[in-house]
Protein backbone atom coordinates (compact mmCIF):
# COMPACT_ATOMS: atom_id res chain seq x y z
CA UNK A 1 0.00 0.00 0.00
CA UNK A 2 1.13 3.30 -0.74
CA UNK A 3 2.28 5.50 2.64
CA UNK A 4 1.39 8.74 3.22
CA UNK A 5 2.64 11.82 1.09
CA UNK A 6 4.59 14.08 3.38
CA UNK A 7 2.98 17.64 2.66
CA UNK A 8 5.34 20.47 1.52
CA UNK A 9 3.33 23.67 2.86
CA UNK A 10 1.18 26.09 0.99
CA UNK A 11 1.45 28.91 -1.93
CA UNK A 12 -0.98 31.83 -1.22
CA UNK A 13 -3.75 33.24 -2.99
CA UNK A 14 -6.85 33.02 -4.64
CA UNK A 15 -6.71 31.69 -8.49
CA UNK A 16 -3.16 32.70 -9.09
CA UNK A 17 -0.39 31.55 -11.34
CA UNK A 18 1.69 29.22 -9.79
CA UNK A 19 4.51 27.17 -9.57
CA UNK A 20 6.24 24.41 -7.51
CA UNK A 21 8.45 21.47 -7.81
CA UNK A 22 9.03 18.56 -5.31
CA UNK A 23 12.16 18.13 -7.57
CA UNK A 24 14.66 20.61 -8.59
CA UNK A 25 14.77 21.17 -12.12
CA UNK A 26 11.18 19.20 -12.45
CA UNK A 27 9.62 22.41 -13.70
CA UNK A 28 10.27 23.69 -17.28
CA UNK A 29 11.05 27.43 -17.57
CA UNK A 30 9.91 29.27 -20.78
CA UNK A 31 7.51 26.61 -22.26
CA UNK A 32 4.80 23.86 -21.12
CA UNK A 33 5.41 20.95 -23.31
CA UNK A 34 9.44 20.65 -23.94
CA UNK A 35 10.50 17.91 -26.54
CA UNK A 36 12.23 16.31 -23.67
CA UNK A 37 11.09 17.12 -19.78
CA UNK A 38 13.41 16.89 -17.47
CA UNK A 39 13.83 13.54 -15.16
CA UNK A 40 12.02 11.78 -17.76
CA UNK A 41 8.26 13.08 -16.74
CA UNK A 42 5.30 13.82 -19.18
CA UNK A 43 3.89 17.10 -19.44
CA UNK A 44 0.09 17.07 -19.43
CA UNK A 45 -2.04 19.59 -19.20
CA UNK A 46 -5.63 19.86 -17.12
CA UNK A 47 -8.12 22.25 -18.41
CA UNK A 48 -10.55 23.78 -16.50
CA UNK A 49 -12.23 25.70 -18.40
CA UNK A 50 -13.33 26.42 -22.21
CA UNK A 51 -9.47 27.09 -23.42
CA UNK A 52 -11.28 30.28 -25.03
CA UNK A 53 -12.16 31.35 -21.65
CA UNK A 54 -11.76 35.10 -20.93
CA UNK A 55 -8.25 35.35 -19.64
CA UNK A 56 -9.38 36.51 -16.03
CA UNK A 57 -11.41 33.46 -15.41
CA UNK A 58 -9.49 31.06 -17.85
CA UNK A 59 -8.36 28.07 -15.52
CA UNK A 60 -5.83 25.71 -16.42
CA UNK A 61 -2.55 24.13 -15.38
CA UNK A 62 0.28 22.19 -16.38
CA UNK A 63 1.20 18.90 -14.52
CA UNK A 64 4.64 16.98 -15.13
CA UNK A 65 3.76 13.41 -14.45
CA UNK A 66 5.92 9.84 -13.80
CA UNK A 67 3.09 8.84 -16.27
CA UNK A 68 0.25 10.52 -17.99
CA UNK A 69 -2.93 10.04 -16.36
CA UNK A 70 -4.45 7.88 -19.46
CA UNK A 71 -2.42 5.00 -18.04
CA UNK A 72 -5.17 3.01 -16.20
CA UNK A 73 -7.63 -0.16 -17.11
CA UNK A 74 -10.99 -0.12 -18.54
CA UNK A 75 -13.63 1.37 -16.65
CA UNK A 76 -16.36 -0.57 -15.02
CA UNK A 77 -19.59 0.81 -13.02
CA UNK A 78 -19.39 0.66 -9.49
CA UNK A 79 -21.72 0.59 -7.03
CA UNK A 80 -21.75 3.02 -4.21
CA UNK A 81 -25.83 2.93 -3.29
CA UNK A 82 -26.20 6.30 -1.14
CA UNK A 83 -24.55 8.46 -3.55
CA UNK A 84 -27.32 9.65 -6.36
CA UNK A 85 -27.45 12.15 -8.91
CA UNK A 86 -31.18 12.23 -10.45
CA UNK A 87 -32.14 15.28 -9.52
CA UNK A 88 -34.92 15.73 -11.92
CA UNK A 89 -37.17 13.10 -10.80
CA UNK A 90 -38.80 12.21 -7.34
CA UNK A 91 -40.86 13.73 -4.44
CA UNK A 92 -40.26 17.07 -3.54
CA UNK A 93 -42.60 19.51 -1.60
CA UNK A 94 -42.87 23.25 0.01
CA UNK A 95 -42.21 21.50 3.59
CA UNK A 96 -39.54 22.80 5.44
CA UNK A 97 -37.27 19.77 6.44
CA UNK A 98 -34.45 19.16 9.11
CA UNK A 99 -32.27 16.32 10.05
CA UNK A 100 -30.01 15.15 12.98
CA UNK A 101 -26.50 14.57 11.98
CA UNK A 102 -25.52 10.90 9.73
CA UNK A 103 -24.48 8.21 11.85
CA UNK A 104 -21.51 6.99 11.86
CA UNK A 105 -20.34 3.78 9.82
CA UNK A 106 -20.03 1.18 12.09
CA UNK A 107 -18.02 -1.66 9.43
CA UNK A 108 -15.04 0.29 7.53
CA UNK A 109 -16.07 2.74 5.31
CA UNK A 110 -13.52 5.11 3.60
CA UNK A 111 -14.34 8.65 2.17
CA UNK A 112 -15.96 7.08 -0.89
CA UNK A 113 -17.86 4.82 0.01
CA UNK A 114 -19.15 7.21 2.85
CA UNK A 115 -20.66 9.78 0.62
CA UNK A 116 -24.55 9.82 1.10
CA UNK A 117 -26.32 12.26 -1.19
CA UNK A 118 -29.20 14.38 0.61
CA UNK A 119 -30.39 16.28 -2.76
CA UNK A 120 -29.63 18.52 -5.35
CA UNK A 121 -30.36 20.39 -8.09
CA UNK A 122 -29.50 20.83 -12.07
CA UNK A 123 -27.16 18.12 -13.63
CA UNK A 124 -23.47 17.37 -14.84
CA UNK A 125 -24.49 17.81 -18.13
CA UNK A 126 -25.60 20.87 -18.13
CA UNK A 127 -23.17 22.94 -15.95
CA UNK A 128 -25.63 24.08 -13.79
CA UNK A 129 -26.65 22.80 -10.66
CA UNK A 130 -25.10 21.35 -7.70
CA UNK A 131 -25.36 17.85 -5.41
CA UNK A 132 -25.68 18.31 -1.94
CA UNK A 133 -24.00 15.65 -0.32
CA UNK A 134 -22.87 14.52 3.06
CA UNK A 135 -19.69 12.02 4.34
CA UNK A 136 -18.77 9.90 7.42
CA UNK A 137 -15.88 7.87 7.57
CA UNK A 138 -14.01 5.94 9.57
CA UNK A 139 -11.14 4.19 7.50
CA UNK A 140 -8.52 5.64 4.80
CA UNK A 141 -8.81 5.29 1.24
CA UNK A 142 -5.83 2.50 0.76
CA UNK A 143 -4.69 1.95 -2.75
CA UNK A 144 -7.53 4.12 -4.13
CA UNK A 145 -7.94 6.89 -5.97
CA UNK A 146 -11.14 8.89 -6.77
CA UNK A 147 -11.84 12.12 -9.29
CA UNK A 148 -15.25 14.11 -9.86
CA UNK A 149 -15.55 14.72 -13.84
CA UNK A 150 -19.08 16.04 -12.74
CA UNK A 151 -18.50 19.00 -10.69
CA UNK A 152 -15.69 20.58 -8.11
CA UNK A 153 -16.27 19.49 -4.82
CA UNK A 154 -16.29 21.75 -1.72
CA UNK A 155 -15.48 19.99 1.13
CA UNK A 156 -17.06 21.01 4.91
CA UNK A 157 -15.77 18.81 7.55
CA UNK A 158 -17.75 18.95 10.41
CA UNK A 159 -16.15 15.99 12.50
CA UNK A 160 -12.76 15.10 12.64
CA UNK A 161 -9.54 16.18 10.03
CA UNK A 162 -9.11 15.04 6.12
CA UNK A 163 -5.60 14.59 5.02
CA UNK A 164 -6.52 15.51 1.15
CA UNK A 165 -3.44 13.64 -0.60
CA UNK A 166 -4.14 15.57 -4.50
CA UNK A 167 -2.60 15.12 -7.59
CA UNK A 168 -1.19 18.87 -6.94
CA UNK A 169 -0.33 18.15 -3.40
CA UNK A 170 -1.41 17.51 -0.45
CA UNK A 171 -4.25 19.82 2.15
CA UNK A 172 -5.01 19.11 5.71
CA UNK A 173 -8.00 20.26 7.30
CA UNK A 174 -10.11 20.04 9.91
CA UNK A 175 -13.75 21.21 10.94
CA UNK A 176 -14.04 25.09 10.26
CA UNK A 177 -11.21 24.66 7.71
CA UNK A 178 -12.57 23.64 3.77
CA UNK A 179 -11.52 22.82 1.02
CA UNK A 180 -12.04 22.84 -3.03
CA UNK A 181 -11.12 19.51 -5.29
CA UNK A 182 -11.19 21.18 -8.99
CA UNK A 183 -13.11 18.81 -11.20
CA UNK A 184 -10.85 16.01 -12.48
CA UNK A 185 -7.95 16.11 -9.68
CA UNK A 186 -7.69 12.63 -8.60
CA UNK A 187 -7.45 12.20 -4.68
CA UNK A 188 -7.36 9.95 -1.90
CA UNK A 189 -8.37 10.50 1.78
CA UNK A 190 -7.33 9.89 5.34
CA UNK A 191 -8.50 10.29 8.38
CA UNK A 192 -6.03 11.77 10.71
CA UNK A 193 -8.29 11.71 13.65
CA UNK A 194 -10.34 8.85 12.94
CA UNK A 195 -14.37 9.20 12.18
CA UNK A 196 -14.83 12.05 10.32
CA UNK A 197 -18.23 13.62 9.35
CA UNK A 198 -19.00 16.63 6.70
CA UNK A 199 -21.14 18.39 4.16
CA UNK A 200 -20.36 18.44 0.43
CA UNK A 201 -21.28 20.69 -2.33
CA UNK A 202 -20.42 18.90 -5.99
CA UNK A 203 -20.97 22.50 -7.85
CA UNK A 204 -21.90 21.34 -11.33
CA UNK A 205 -21.81 24.87 -12.34
CA UNK A 206 -18.78 27.79 -13.18
CA UNK A 207 -16.21 27.42 -10.90
CA UNK A 208 -16.52 29.15 -7.65
CA UNK A 209 -14.90 32.60 -7.17
CA UNK A 210 -14.59 34.98 -4.70
CA UNK A 211 -17.67 37.58 -4.68
CA UNK A 212 -17.04 41.64 -5.86
CA UNK A 213 -16.91 43.61 -2.97
CA UNK A 214 -18.96 46.92 -4.27
CA UNK A 215 -18.83 49.31 -1.84
CA UNK A 216 -17.21 47.25 0.60
CA UNK A 217 -14.07 48.05 -1.05
CA UNK A 218 -10.74 46.25 -1.88
CA UNK A 219 -10.79 44.38 1.64
CA UNK A 220 -13.14 42.28 3.82
CA UNK A 221 -15.11 39.02 4.26
CA UNK A 222 -12.88 36.52 2.75
CA UNK A 223 -9.54 37.87 1.65
CA UNK A 224 -7.68 36.25 -1.32
CA UNK A 225 -4.41 35.46 0.78
CA UNK A 226 -5.63 33.17 2.74
CA UNK A 227 -6.47 30.42 0.42
CA UNK A 228 -4.24 28.07 0.35
CA UNK A 229 -2.84 26.06 -2.37
CA UNK A 230 -0.35 23.24 -1.85
CA UNK A 231 2.75 23.04 -3.01
CA UNK A 232 3.68 19.32 -5.32
CA UNK A 233 4.13 16.51 -3.45
CA UNK A 234 4.21 13.10 -5.23
CA UNK A 235 4.42 9.15 -4.40
CA UNK A 236 6.42 6.96 -6.92
CA UNK A 237 4.62 3.67 -6.16
CA UNK A 238 3.45 0.58 -7.98
CA UNK A 239 0.80 -2.06 -6.90
CA UNK A 240 -2.79 -3.04 -7.78
CA UNK A 241 -4.91 0.14 -7.44
CA UNK A 242 -8.32 0.97 -8.04
CA UNK A 243 -9.10 4.63 -9.68
CA UNK A 244 -12.80 5.57 -8.98
CA UNK A 245 -14.46 8.07 -10.99
CA UNK A 246 -17.73 10.16 -10.95
CA UNK A 247 -19.00 10.66 -14.12
CA UNK A 248 -22.64 11.70 -15.31
CA UNK A 249 -23.61 10.86 -11.98
CA UNK A 250 -21.97 7.18 -11.70
CA UNK A 251 -19.32 5.74 -10.22
CA UNK A 252 -16.87 3.66 -12.18
CA UNK A 253 -13.93 1.90 -11.97
CA UNK A 254 -10.86 1.08 -13.22
CA UNK A 255 -8.12 -0.98 -11.75
CA UNK A 256 -4.37 1.00 -11.89
CA UNK A 257 -0.97 -0.42 -11.54
CA UNK A 258 0.48 2.33 -9.53
CA UNK A 259 -0.40 5.83 -7.77
CA UNK A 260 -2.06 8.61 -9.98
CA UNK A 261 -0.46 11.06 -7.82
CA UNK A 262 2.81 11.50 -9.20
CA UNK A 263 2.88 15.03 -10.12
CA UNK A 264 6.42 15.94 -9.33
CA UNK A 265 5.93 19.18 -10.60
CA UNK A 266 3.17 21.59 -11.74
CA UNK A 267 2.22 25.21 -12.91
CA UNK A 268 -1.06 27.39 -13.65
CA UNK A 269 -4.23 28.36 -11.90
CA UNK A 270 -6.49 25.54 -11.70
CA UNK A 271 -5.75 23.45 -8.53
CA UNK A 272 -7.29 22.78 -4.72
CA UNK A 273 -7.04 24.96 -1.88
CA UNK A 274 -8.24 24.94 1.42
CA UNK A 275 -9.45 28.09 3.37
CA UNK A 276 -10.12 28.54 7.02
CA UNK A 277 -13.64 30.33 7.98
CA UNK A 278 -12.24 31.39 11.39
CA UNK A 279 -10.46 33.95 8.97
CA UNK A 280 -13.97 35.53 7.40
CA UNK A 281 -13.68 39.29 7.89
CA UNK A 282 -17.73 39.43 8.85
CA UNK A 283 -19.30 42.56 8.43
CA UNK A 284 -22.86 43.86 9.90
CA UNK A 285 -24.74 46.50 11.14
CA UNK A 286 -23.49 48.97 13.18
CA UNK A 287 -26.82 51.35 13.23
CA UNK A 288 -29.99 49.25 12.66
CA UNK A 289 -31.34 46.53 11.03
CA UNK A 290 -29.67 43.15 9.51
CA UNK A 291 -27.71 43.56 5.50
CA UNK A 292 -28.94 41.01 3.55
CA UNK A 293 -27.77 36.98 4.56
CA UNK A 294 -25.30 37.42 1.13
CA UNK A 295 -22.89 40.02 3.47
CA UNK A 296 -21.62 36.43 4.83
CA UNK A 297 -20.73 35.00 1.55
CA UNK A 298 -17.34 33.27 1.44
CA UNK A 299 -17.43 32.00 -2.34
CA UNK A 300 -19.97 31.50 -5.32
CA UNK A 301 -20.84 29.77 -8.90
CA UNK A 302 -22.00 32.39 -10.64
CA UNK A 303 -24.77 31.49 -12.94
CA UNK A 304 -25.33 32.98 -16.56
CA UNK A 305 -27.73 35.59 -15.11
CA UNK A 306 -25.70 38.39 -13.84
CA UNK A 307 -26.05 38.87 -10.22
CA UNK A 308 -28.21 35.44 -9.49
CA UNK A 309 -25.29 32.75 -8.50
CA UNK A 310 -25.91 28.86 -9.34
CA UNK A 311 -24.84 28.57 -5.67
CA UNK A 312 -23.74 30.69 -3.12
CA UNK A 313 -21.36 29.33 0.10
CA UNK A 314 -22.66 31.93 3.31
CA UNK A 315 -21.27 31.38 6.87
CA UNK A 316 -22.51 32.59 9.94
CA UNK A 317 -19.43 33.06 12.01
CA UNK A 318 -18.88 34.52 15.42
CA UNK A 319 -19.80 38.18 15.27
CA UNK A 320 -21.10 41.03 17.56
CA UNK A 321 -24.59 42.04 17.55
CA UNK A 322 -25.34 45.88 18.40
CA UNK A 323 -28.09 47.03 16.23
CA UNK A 324 -30.19 49.12 17.95
CA UNK A 325 -34.08 49.35 17.67
CA UNK A 326 -33.98 45.65 15.67
CA UNK A 327 -34.75 42.05 16.03
CA UNK A 328 -31.10 40.84 15.89
CA UNK A 329 -31.40 37.02 15.18
CA UNK A 330 -31.94 36.88 11.46
CA UNK A 331 -35.79 37.58 10.89
CA UNK A 332 -38.32 35.72 9.20
CA UNK A 333 -38.22 35.40 5.35
CA UNK A 334 -39.46 33.71 1.93
CA UNK A 335 -36.79 34.21 -0.25
CA UNK A 336 -36.52 32.94 -4.08
CA UNK A 337 -33.32 30.59 -3.42
CA UNK A 338 -33.02 27.44 -2.11
CA UNK A 339 -31.06 27.31 1.40
CA UNK A 340 -29.41 24.09 2.60
CA UNK A 341 -27.87 24.80 6.01
CA UNK A 342 -25.38 22.90 8.15
CA UNK A 343 -23.32 23.48 11.32
CA UNK A 344 -20.12 22.30 11.75
CA UNK A 345 -19.79 23.95 15.88
CA UNK A 346 -21.47 25.55 18.82
CA UNK A 347 -24.74 26.45 18.12
CA UNK A 348 -26.89 28.52 15.74
CA UNK A 349 -28.82 31.92 16.93
CA UNK A 350 -32.30 31.38 15.07
CA UNK A 351 -32.72 28.20 16.83
CA UNK A 352 -33.06 26.96 20.58
CA UNK A 353 -32.57 23.23 19.83
CA UNK A 354 -32.44 20.95 17.44
CA UNK A 355 -30.13 22.47 14.99
CA UNK A 356 -27.18 20.23 16.54
CA UNK A 357 -23.54 20.51 14.45
CA UNK A 358 -23.28 17.64 11.96
CA UNK A 359 -27.09 17.99 11.34
CA UNK A 360 -28.69 20.31 8.31
CA UNK A 361 -31.92 21.72 7.47
CA UNK A 362 -33.15 22.09 3.70
CA UNK A 363 -36.05 25.35 3.27
CA UNK A 364 -37.16 25.63 -0.68
CA UNK A 365 -37.94 28.40 -2.39
CA UNK A 366 -40.39 30.61 -1.12
CA UNK A 367 -41.23 28.23 2.14
CA UNK A 368 -41.27 30.70 5.01
CA UNK A 369 -39.36 30.14 8.13
CA UNK A 370 -37.17 31.86 10.85
CA UNK A 371 -36.83 31.77 14.60
CA UNK A 372 -38.08 29.36 16.29
CA UNK A 373 -41.47 30.63 19.29
CA UNK A 374 -38.12 30.32 21.87
CA UNK A 375 -35.86 32.57 20.31
CA UNK A 376 -38.28 34.81 18.61
CA UNK A 377 -39.83 35.08 22.43
CA UNK A 378 -36.33 36.43 23.58
CA UNK A 379 -34.92 38.42 21.33
CA UNK A 380 -38.06 40.04 21.27
CA UNK A 381 -37.34 41.09 25.37
CA UNK A 382 -33.72 41.34 25.12
CA UNK A 383 -32.12 44.42 26.31
CA UNK A 384 -30.59 46.14 23.38
CA UNK A 385 -28.57 48.75 25.44
CA UNK A 386 -25.40 45.99 25.12
CA UNK A 387 -24.14 44.02 22.58
CA UNK A 388 -24.38 40.79 22.19
CA UNK A 389 -21.28 38.35 20.88
CA UNK A 390 -22.52 34.94 19.58
CA UNK A 391 -18.91 33.38 20.47
CA UNK A 392 -19.50 29.68 19.92
CA UNK A 393 -20.67 29.11 16.47
CA UNK A 394 -20.25 28.07 12.58
CA UNK A 395 -23.19 27.26 10.37
CA UNK A 396 -22.61 27.56 7.00
CA UNK A 397 -25.62 27.84 3.66
CA UNK A 398 -25.41 26.36 0.24
CA UNK A 399 -27.95 28.06 -1.40
CA UNK A 400 -29.06 27.72 -4.85
CA UNK A 401 -31.10 29.41 -7.77
CA UNK A 402 -32.32 26.00 -8.55
CA UNK A 403 -34.82 24.03 -5.82
CA UNK A 404 -33.13 21.24 -3.96
CA UNK A 405 -35.03 18.16 -4.45
CA UNK A 406 -34.14 16.12 -1.65
CA UNK A 407 -33.14 12.37 -2.38
CA UNK A 408 -35.48 9.96 -1.15
CA UNK A 409 -32.90 7.70 1.05
CA UNK A 410 -32.96 11.81 3.27
CA UNK A 411 -36.84 11.78 3.17
CA UNK A 412 -37.15 8.44 4.97
CA UNK A 413 -33.77 8.48 6.67
CA UNK A 414 -34.47 7.47 10.73
CA UNK A 415 -32.58 11.07 11.29
CA UNK A 416 -35.15 12.92 9.77
CA UNK A 417 -36.95 15.28 12.04
CA UNK A 418 -40.78 14.89 11.27
CA UNK A 419 -41.98 16.84 13.86
CA UNK A 420 -39.98 19.91 12.42
CA UNK A 421 -42.33 22.40 11.84
CA UNK A 422 -43.69 22.22 15.57
CA UNK A 423 -40.47 24.55 16.34
CA UNK A 424 -42.97 27.48 15.07
CA UNK A 425 -45.72 26.76 16.51
CA UNK A 426 -45.57 28.17 19.04
CA UNK A 427 -45.07 31.48 17.19
CA UNK A 428 -48.58 33.20 18.96
CA UNK A 429 -50.72 35.89 17.86
CA UNK A 430 -50.25 39.29 19.43
CA UNK A 431 -51.73 41.61 17.74
CA UNK A 432 -53.51 44.02 18.26
CA UNK A 433 -50.85 44.58 20.84
FE1 LIG B 1 -33.18 31.39 5.25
Amino acid sequence: MPTSIAARGYQTGFGNEFATEAVEGALPVGRNSPQRVAHGLYAEQLSGTAFTAPRGSNRRSWVYRIRPAVTHGEFQPYAQPRLHSDFAHGAVSPNQLRWDPLPLPTAPTDFVDGLYTMGGNGAPDAHAGVGIHLYAANADMQGRYFYDADGELLIVPQLGSLRLLTELGVIEIEPQQIAVIPRGVRFRVELPDGPARGYICENFGALLKLPDLGPIGSNGLANPRDFETPHAAFEDVDGAFELIARFQGQLWRADIDHSPLDVVAWHGNYAPYRYDLRRFNTIGSISHDHPDPSIFLVLHSPSDTPGTSNMDFAIFPPRWLVAQDTFRPPWFHRNIASEFMGLIHGAYDAKAEGFVPGGASLHNSMSGHGPDAATFEKASAADLSRPDVIKDTMAFMFETRGVIRPTAQAMGAAHRQRGYQHCWQGLKKNFPG
